[in-house]
């Protein structure tokens, strides 16, 4: 029995037409992965489904019946709950009372049942990860990203309550490490054996082999294939995502990787230091971390989620306290960093694409608009950002093309030293490519950059030495060549 069945959806926003008559159907029991490039209008979908956005035409149905939800009440009433692709938890309140907020357990008076709140939000919680993991009481600001994502799942799971019936999660394991999202993935197939039919938007072609039943891509507004990930060769899902052949995207991979021996020209000894550090300590994490960056290089760090990854580019910063240790810069034009958290730290997002580029600490004070607009159109298609152009607001973008935004505004200011925290996040397999590019190419004309990625074959393609944090632990540096994936993860995890 289908649980969702969408038809024919149609969805502009003024003159783009983001949706073009897209059909989708999604079983119960089933695993539904939805592909397609950054901006191709994943998201867009799902926010209908979920009554967020509502369709210009078309229908759907829930369980048989006619479904068109005004509000995300109205879906949920049917069922339909979502794990949206930004993060929507409040950082104030803890982890319970994000879950069970806007469904708060009341008594005959509108009191908040504390007992009860409890309940659903342990219940919820077991659900998604385990009994124990998560502190129910830790704020949820101060927990990392991937112990926030789990929280939101449950979050959804407890607002969809027991007449949960779809479950819609957009890139739900962008943030997490692989083996979070193992985890994750054990309890989204304990959820569909139970009846729940699981909509999963992911740019990772792997999990969808490993664990979607069928999968349908988008392209420019349309679906463009579909079938089981299982017997359908990745060639074909990258084609139908793409609209070009794989050997193009491997050729742009392949380029990215530097193609034929760039480490060979990575810097020697006789290179400038550009930073340095001297067994620096954080308040918790990191210990002791020792590392030298020289011009023209690009050091790798591999490390689990909660490894004290983004403390340690805190530190360098500055940003955290530095309890002992030494940091020694000595690039001439300074450091810039690529934050994790695009939506919080990283970008204005009510501003538009233009201002987010062009405004920085370091920017002239009096702006001229039209060169603002200028420079924000060439960064737009230098890194194929996908726009109405450079006036569009940057929180209307999809998640992939933000990212690139706050990519571009990094590199417009020419820092010596590059500091980037999981700068792929969230996109997609040929912007990929792109952005690794990007990166060696810099390193080429002389930049340094420190280099953390979840995404182990990234760190192995892309680095010329990977260090390995572990519990806070830095170990010292080795060249990318004695790594591989598997060597890593070993390392990583041990
Ligand atoms: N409120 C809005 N106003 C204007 N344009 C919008 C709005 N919401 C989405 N869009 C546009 O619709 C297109 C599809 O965006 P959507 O977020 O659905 O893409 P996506 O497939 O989820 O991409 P990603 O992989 O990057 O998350 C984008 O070009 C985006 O700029
Ligand atoms: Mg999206």
């Amino acid at each position: 029995m289908n649980a969702l069945v969408v038809s024919a959806i149609e969805k502009s926003f003024g003159p783009v037409d983001v949706l073009r008559g897209v059909d989708l159907e999604v079983h119960g029991s089933e695993v539904h992965a939805v592909l397609g490039e950054n901006g191709a209008g994943k998201s867009t979908l799902m926010r209908i489904v979920l009554g967020l956005e509502h369709a210009d035409r078309g229908t759907m149905t829930v369980g048989g019946k006619p479904y068109a939800p005004r509000n995300p009440a109205d879906a949920r009433r049917a069922g339909v709950v979502m794990v949206p692709q930004e993060r929507t938890l409040c950082p104030h309140l803890d982890v319970i009372e994000n879950i069970v907020l806007g469904i708060e357990p009341s008594g005959p008076l509108g009191v908040l049942r504390e007992k009860d709140a409890v309940a659903v939000a342990t219940r919820a919680l077991a659900l998604v990860a385990g009994e124990g993991r998560i502190p129910i009481r830790a704020r949820a600001g101060a927990m990392s990203v991937a112990d926030q994502q789990l929280v939101e799942i449950a979050r959804a799971l407890a607002q969809g309550g027991e007449s949960a019936r779809v479950l819609v999660l957009d890139e739900p394991t962008a943030s997490l490490g692989k083996s979070d999202a193992d985890r994750l993935f054990e309890r989204v197939r304990a959820l569909k054996e139970s009846g729940l039919a699981v909509v999963l938007v992911t740019h990772f072609l792997g999990d969808v082999r490993d664990h979607a039943d069928r999968y349908t891509v988008l392209r420019d507004g349309k679906v463009q294939g579909s079938g089981d990930p299982k017997t359908a060769p990745p060639e074909q899902i990258v084609h139908e995502m793409l609209g070009r052949e794989l050997e193009s995207v491997r050729g742009e991979a392949d380029a990215a990787k530097g193609g034929a021996g760039y480490r060979g020209e990575a810097p020697g000894g006789g290179a400038e230091t550009l930073l340095e550090l001297r067994t620096v300590a954080g308040v918790a994490k990191p210990r002791a971390a020792s590392l030298t960056l020289k011009r023209g290089e690009i050091l790798g760090i591999a490390g689990l989620v909660g490894s004290g990854r983004t403390e340690l580019l805190r530190a360098i910063l500055g940003l955290d306290r530095v309890k002992s240790g030494e940091v020694v810069v000595t690039a001439p034009r300074g450091m810039g960093l690529l934050s994790e958290d695009r939506g919080g730290e990283g970008l204005m997002l009510g501003r538009s694409i233009a201002e987010n580029i062009a405004l920085s600490p370091r920017g002239p004070l009096f702006v001229n608009p039209s060169h603002t607009r200028a420079d924000g159109a060439r960064w737009i298609s230098e890194l194929s950002v996908r726009s109405s152009g450079p006036d569009q607001r940057v929180g209307d973008l999809s998640g992939g093309n933000q990212q690139k935004v706050q990519i571009a505004r990094l590199l417009r200011e020419d820092f010596d030293v590059l500091l980037v925290d999981e700068p792929t996040r969230g996109i997609d397999v040929a912007s990929k490519a792109q952005v690794l590019d990007l990166l060696r190419e810099l390193a080429g004309k002389g930049k340094g950059i420190i280099l953390v990625s979840s995404q182990l074959d990234e760190l192995v393609s892309t680095c010329d030495r990977i260090a390995v944090l572990r519990r806070g632990e830095l170990s010292a540096s080795r060249p990318a060549t004695e790594w591989d994936e598997e060597k890593l993860l070993l390392e990583a995890a041990s």
